[in-house]
Parts: structure tokens; C-alpha cells; sequence
């Protein structure tokens, strides 16, 4: 659960960024690859299925596509797909620079900074690192926590947890931010707060009151206009000369 003192005050210590779809738009090239690989092997992809492959890993995400096949692939054959897909994905990060981060993402980052929070970046993928030094995030982050130092994607909470214990902060004092479904419960099953953003923030708007809801404990469509900093402002009690 979130943290709470005796009165029932949340107190947020750090905010976790996931970063393809929240920080940075690395999260249409995994489409466009995927929906290349897809076209070549004759199998159905669209943007819906793609909304299931958020936050989710590689061979996971191929998984998800492959539900779709009329024909089986062995595991090896599995294997070559998927780093198939991955030559497609780091081709289109070649030219990736600063004007890939997302409308809002680099002032939030600095504004949070200036309240004193503690900052980390939690990513499924195990491109994170290159694109954090690519756009020039990277530094800007007390720590980052990618794929390939998790055994499992979210929706286990796995990558969250490790971002705060490396943040030293215990999980009721953190703040997700995320653009997936599966981050959002991630985060839950972390005992983490949840900021939706773009497709989880639609999501969580259209299921608020049905059978499934995603249930982020805020929403916006993006960090623009200072939205997660007003959020999460009224339950910062950090002195803010640290
Ligand atoms: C992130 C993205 C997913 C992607 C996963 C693995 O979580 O949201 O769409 O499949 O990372 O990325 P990678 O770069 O390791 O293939
Ligand atoms: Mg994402």
C-alpha cells in the first residue's frame, strides 16, 4: 500500500519513469518493427493487438503475435524472429536524438528534481540504456533499472521494486508513471502509486467503472502542462533545500 502516516497523508519520496511511450516515442518504432516483422511472415498485427505488447518483453511480445499464426515456429525459429525484429527496432534508433522526448517529459523531470524527489527509470527493454544516452536522459536519473537486469516484465512489479530499492525508497513512497496497462498493475502489485499516461490513461478512463478496471491512481495524457508535478505536489513533505 501506499505510504501513509497516522493522519493518512501520503508522503512521496521518488517517482519511476517508464521510458518507451512516457519519457521518450521509441514506443511507435517497437510497433512499426513488430508490424514489419509481422507483414513478412503473413501474420495479422494491428495497433490493438500492439496495445498488449506495452511493457511487455521481447519474447513475450513475439508470443502475442505469434497467437495469430496459422503455422508453428520452433523455438529456435522463435529466437531468429525476435532478433529479427530487434536488427528492424536499432536500425530506426540510429538517428535517434533529444527531439524523441515526449511533450512534457524533460521539464517534469527537471521539475521533479526541484521538489527533491528521488527519480528512476524502469524499462522492460534492454535498449533502454542506449536510448537514455541517445536523448541525453540519462543523466538526469539518480538510477535506471532495464530488461536485462529483470527476469520478469511487467505486469510483475519485478523492475519497479528493484528501481526503488536501488532509490532506497520503500514502495509506498514511489510514483509509477506509465503508458501501459500492464504497468499500471505492475505498479499495483509493487504497492506503488500510478500515473497513466497516453494509452493507460485511456484505458483507465474507459474501465474506470467496469469489470476490469485498470485503476491508476492518476491520470493525464501526457507530462505536459506540469500534470504529474501538480499531482503529486500536495503529498511531497521533502525540505526543498536537500
Ligand atoms: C518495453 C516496451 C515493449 C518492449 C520491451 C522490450 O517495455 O514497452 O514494447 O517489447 O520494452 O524491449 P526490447 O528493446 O528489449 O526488445
Ligand atoms: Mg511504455
Amino acid at each position: 500500500m501506499a505510504k501513509q502516516d497516522e493522519s493518512g497523508q501520503l508522503h512521496i519520496r521518488a517517482i519511476i519513469y517508464d521510458l518507451d511511450g512516457v519519457l521518450v516515442s521509441t514506443d511507435e518504432y517497437h510497433f512499426r518493427a513488430w508490424k514489419r516483422l509481422a507483414d513478412e511472415e503473413g501474420i495479422p498485427f494491428d495497433r490493438t493487438i500492439n496495445e498488449r505488447l506495452r511493457g511487455v518483453s521481447r519474447m513475450e511480445s513475439l508470443s502475442i503475435i505469434l497467437e495469430r499464426s496459422t503455422r508453428k515456429y520452433s523455438r529456435e525459429e522463435q529466437r531468429q524472429l525476435a532478433e529479427r525484429k530487434n536488427g528492424y527496432y536499432v536500425d530506426s534508433l540510429s538517428d535517434l536524438g533529444p527531439e524523441a522526448i515526449l511533450p512534457g517529459a524533460r521539464e517534469t523531470v527537471d521539475a521533479v528534481h526541484l521538489l527533491g524527489l528521488k527519480q528512476a527509470v524502469a524499462s522492460s527493454s534492454k535498449n533502454a540504456p542506449r536510448i537514455l544516452e541517445q536523448t541525453g536522459l540519462s543523466e538526469l536519473f539518480d538510477s535506471a533499472v532495464d530488461g536485462s537486469m529483470i527476469s520478469h516484465s511487467k505486469p510483475d512489479p519485478e523492475v519497479f521494486l528493484k528501481a526503488a530499492e536501488a532509490l532506497s525508497t520503500e514502495p509506498g513512497g514511489c510514483v509509477v508513471v506509465e503508458d501501459a496497462v500492464s504497468g499500471i498493475q505492475a505498479a499495483k502489485a509493487a504497492g506503488m502509486l500510478s500515473f497513466a499516461v497516453a494509452s493507460a490513461a485511456r484505458a483507465d478512463e474507459e474501465r474506470q467503472d467496469g469489470d476490469n478496471p485498470v485503476g491508476a491512481w492518476k491520470r493525464a495524457p501526457d507530462l505536459s502542462d506540469n500534470a504529474l508535478v501538480k499531482a503529486v505536489e500536495p503529498f511531497v513533505h521533502i525540505p526543498q533545500n536537500r
